[in-house]
C-alpha cells in the first residue's frame, strides 16, 4: 500500500511533519508546474533518502520587476498528483506572507560568482534564490538537497552558500532532462507558441555543434562561442541574449578551454527566455 503524502502550508505544520521523518531526508525545492525533470530529482531523492520533502513556492524575490512572476505557470493539483505518485512524504507550500512577513529585511547574498552570466542579465535574481533556499534549508533541515544542471550557475551558487554558511547539507546536481528533440525541460516551455516550440530546439543544436567542435580539438573559447552564435542567428524566431564559455568554478569567460568549462546561453523566443548549457571537460 502506498504511504500517504502530507501537504502543509504553515511553518508549525511543517515542523511537526518534519519531526516524523527520520533517516536521511532529501529536499527538492521547486516553483511548481512540475515536469519530468523535477520528478527525476524527487525519484533520486527517494532512492538516496528515507524521507523526501518537496516544496512548491513561486519565490517573488528572484524575479525582476519586468519578469514573469505574475504569469509564471501554476498547476497545483497536477503537481500534487505527480509528487504523490513519485513517493514524496511531505509537500510544503508556503505563501509569500509566510516566507516574507511584513517588515522582512534579511538577505543571503553570494558575492563574486553571482555577478556574471545569469547574474548580469537578472540583477538581484541570485540574492532572491539564495535567500529563499536558505529559508527552505532552515525550515526543512534536509541532509541532501537536489537541483537540476539546467540551472548550472544556480546550483554552483547554492553549493557555495551551503559551504559558506556551514549547512550540513549535501548538494546534489542532477543532469538536465530533455524532450525527445533535445529541448531542455523547463516550466517556461509552456509559454512557447507551437512554431516557437519547434524552433526552440536550436539551443540544443547550437550547444551540440560547439561540443562537437570541442571534441574535435577546438580549444579556443571565442571560436566555440562563435559556433553557438552562428547557429542561433540562423533561426529567425530566436534572439541570442548571451553565449558564454566560462570557467566552471568562477564563471569567468575563458580564452582557452584547458580545464572544466561551462558552455551556456540564454535565448529569447519572443518574450520567453530560455537557458541551457553543456559541460566541456
Ligand atoms: O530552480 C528553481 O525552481 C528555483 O530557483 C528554486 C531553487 C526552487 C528557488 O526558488
Amino acid at each position: 500500500m502506498s504511504k500517504s503524502m502530507l501537504i502543509v502550508m504553515q511553518l508549525e505544520e511543517l515542523f511537526l511533519a518534519r519531526s516524523f521523518l527520520d533517516g536521511p531526508v532529501g529536499l527538492v525545492p521547486t516553483m511548481g508546474y512540475l515536469h519530468a525533470g523535477h520528478i527525476s530529482l524527487v525519484e533520486k531523492a527517494g532512492l538516496e533518502c528515507k524521507g523526501v520533502i518537496a516544496t512548491i513556492f513561486v519565490n517573488p524575490t528572484q524575479f525582476g520587476p519586468t519578469e514573469d512572476l505574475e504569469k509564471y505557470p501554476r498547476n497545483i493539483d497536477g503537481d500534487l498528483k505527480l509528487l504523490e505518485a513519485a513517493g514524496v512524504d511531505v509537500v510544503w507550500m508556503p505563501t509569500a506572507q509566510i516566507m516574507y512577513p511584513p517588515g522582512y529585511q534579511t538577505w543571503v547574498d553570494v558575492e563574486n560568482m553571482t555577478k556574471p552570466l545569469e547574474g548580469s542579465m537578472r540583477p538581484g535574481h541570485f540574492r532572491g534564490v539564495t535567500t529563499v533556499v536558505a529559508k527552505l534549508f532552515n525550515a526543512t533541515r534536509p541532509d541532501r538537497a537536489y537541483f537540476g544542471q539546467k540551472d548550472a550557475q544556480q546550483a554552483a551558487v547554492i553549493r557555495q552558500m551551503t559551504r559558506d554558511l556551514s549547512y550540513p547539507i549535501e548538494i546534489i546536481v542532477c543532469s538536465t532532462r530533455r524532450e525527445a528533440d533535445g529541448l531542455a525541460m523547463s516550466s517556461r516551455n509552456s509559454y512557447l507558441a507551437p512554431e516557437q516550440r519547434l524552433a526552440a530546439v536550436v539551443l540544443f543544436r547550437a550547444l551540440n555543434a560547439a561540443q562537437s567542435a570541442y571534441k574535435e580539438g577546438e580549444r579556443n573559447a571565442e571560436r566555440l562561442r562563435q559556433v553557438v552564435r552562428d547557429i542561433i542567428n540562423l533561426e529567425p524566431l530566436a534572439k541570442l541574449q548571451y553565449v558564454s564559455c566560462a570557467d566552471y568554478e568562477t564563471f569567468q569567460e575563458l580564452e582557452v578551454v584547458n580545464s572544466k568549462a561551462l558552455l551556456s546561453l540564454a535565448v529569447f523566443m519572443g518574450a520567453t527566455r530560455l537557458i541551457d548549457n553543456f559541460i566541456l571537460e
